[in-house]
């Protein structure tokens, strides 16, 4: 757990107790080179933190605390492929499946490449084929529709990297994905489908996943209806999995040739570099997916490589840090302003919560300080006739990422500026706010009566001090989106090593899961209710009354 009364985590206390009073409005007046010093370009993706509370100071103590924290092993540690998540005996080795270079890696001793190009080359093979219309169904069709079924890291990675490339999508397949135990999300989709030429895709690290395999199940059941008697030999031209238990697949009824191996070492919510990244490769190619592999792998090197304090994820890493445990935030919002980023909120929360919300440190002593704010975020403009109101004058510290692309990926004529001009305003009114003298000098202007304005004074005034960070990509192409991932996937590392957290576990997930698989039985009539809590039995009888299972 972080020591928060070593020096350099006290150095930070005394630094906010005399930056407090400081607004973004002094910090830039007094800087006119501000945006310069406090902003990074990496392979086009130009990262601004100038509108972060922070000076030269805070980042000079931040840095401290990474190296205090020893950041630089752990970085290490992380990319030699040693077991850094402990309590599951793991190693985390992610950077692995972006890593493009010929030879070895991690090391010549454990040198996982061979395996990972094998099932790179088997991606390629199928979505060629696939894609081609040379694999077809046991109507001799070709697939039309692929259905991605998985849940958490098996949905929301590939989901969410489908979604925002989707200007890159020209093979005409169709792909959707299906997550939730609730029958409306498969049952609506499956009325729309013709099993002839729909291919499942079952993704699952555990193949165990109650939602998933329920879900599987059903959808076999459709497939194997609408082929009749010769459903056995239908069944692998319709289905293919994505799993590190090849047995359990065999068991679901799928040859070896149709499994797509994943590893132990690969956190389900890192794993949309790896074969889960299946529908990705269907939707646009191998070729753009090995390219949003190169943007994570030149993420890699440059978080390898440059120091701290010139660093993309540990600046903003350390940032969060100062921003949750000396302003004192217990939110983050992330606001992307571009409608194919729909998607990136939810992935970055299972990223961002799964990860690190969490009390107890790598040491099981409870952490001394709070760790990962909650994690939230809509797509702008939408969001700014929504909550935005909040953000401006709700009075409540919430630090947000802002992010965009500079060309649209669906250009129409005249859309892209406004989209642009509404974007780069929310960050600089959250920042600099309306103090009271402007407001009562625009409603002057307005010709409004003094009493009027004494009445409306107090409601047009923004405090402003609303810290945010501008992420400017230059497109939306898979390149820049692996760079932009692969920087949230090592700020998640850096957080919890300054925290002090094991961020590759969940064990948090498991009560439910567990109380879910004791309730089932009662629910069906089938089990007891006993040492059940008072509300959750009165409402398992009442679902009894009112439900139909
Ligand atoms: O319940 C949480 C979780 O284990 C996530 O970490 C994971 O991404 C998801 O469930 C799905 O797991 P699987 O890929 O094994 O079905």
């Amino acid at each position: 757990m972080p020591n928060t009364n070593a020096p350099a985590w006290q150095a930070l206390v005394a630094h906010q107790a005399r930056f407090s009073s400081a607004h973004l409005r002094d910090l830039f007046a007094s800087d006119p080179q501000r945006f310069e010093r406090f902003s990074l370009e990496l392979e086009g993706l130009l990262v601004d933190f100038s509108k972060q509370r922070i000076d030269d100071t805070t980042l000079r103590l931040l840095v401290d605390l990474a190296e205090t924290a020893r950041l630089g092993e752990w970085r290490a540690r992380l990319f030699a492929g040693e077991k850094i998540n402990f309590s599951e005996q793991r190693a985390v080795m992610h950077p692995a499946l972006r890593y493009l270079k010929l030879g070895a890696f991690p090391s010549a001793a454990w040198d996982v490449m061979p395996e990972v190009r094998a099932v790179r080359a088997q991606m390629r093979a199928f979505s060629e084929r696939v894609r081609g219309g040379l694999w077809r169904g046991f109507s001799g069709e070709a697939i039309r529709d692929v259905v991605n079924i998985g849940i958490g890291g098996s949905d929301l990675g590939p989901k969410m990297v489908v979604r925002t490339l989707s200007a890159y999508q020209r093979s005409g397949l169709r792909m959707h994905f299906v997550s939730n135990v609730d029958s409306a999300h498969l049952a609506k989709l499956l009325d729309s489908l013709d099993p002839r030429s729909t291919l499942f895709v079952v993704a699952s690290k555990t193949f165990s996943t109650q939602e998933t395999m329920l879900n599987a199940h059903t959808a076999r059941a459709w497939l194997c209806a609408a082929a009749g008697e010769g459903w056995a030999r239908a069944l692998p031209l319709h289905f293919v999995a994505v799993t590190s238990d090849v047995g359990r697949a065999a068991t679901f009824g799928l040859p070896e040739a149709n499994v797509f191996r994943m590893w132990d070492w690969v956190g389900g919510r890192y794993s949309l570099w790896s074969a889960v990244g299946l529908p990705i490769a269907l939707a646009i190619g191998m070729n753009g997916f090995e390219r949003l592999l190169a943007g994570a792998q030149a993420m890699d090197t440059h978080f390898c490589e440059a120091p701290f304090d010139k660093n993309l994820p540990v600046l903003m890493a350390l940032i969060g840090v100062w921003n949750t445990n000396f302003l004192g935030a217990s939110t983050s919002a992330v606001l992307p302003y571009n409608e194919s980023l729909r998607f990136l909120p939810s992935f970055l929360q299972q990223l961002e919560m799964e990860s690190n919300g969490k009390t107890v440190g790598r040491d099981g002593l409870p952490l001394s300080c709070q760790a990962n704010p909650i994690v939230w975020g809509e797509i702008g403009s939408n969001g700014q006739h929504a909550f935005f109101q909040l953000l401006h004058q709700g009075g409540w510290l919430v630090p947000s990422d802002f992010i965009a692309s500079a060309q649209s990926d669906f250009p129409l004529p005249g859309h892209q500026a406004p989209l642009m001009a509404n974007f780069l305003a929310q960050s600089a009114a959250l920042a600099f706010g309306k103090t009271e003298a402007e407001a009562r000098a625009e409603l002057e202007a307005a010709g409004i009566a003094a009493d009027q304005i004494a009445a409306l004074l107090p409601h047009k005034v923004f405090a402003g001090n609303q810290p945010s960070t501008t992420i400017f990509l230059p497109r939306l192409d898979p390149f820049h989106l692996g760079m932009l991932l692969a920087l949230y996937e090592h700020k998640v590392f850096v957080q919890g090593v300054v925290w002090g957290i094991n961020s590759f576990d969940q064990w948090g997930v498991e009560l439910g899961k567990q109380l879910a698989g004791r309730l089932l039985p009662a629910l069906q009539g089938e089990g007891d209710t006993v040492g059940l809590d008072q509300s959750t039995r009165a409402l398992i009888a009442w679902c009894r009354e009112n439900g139909d299972f």
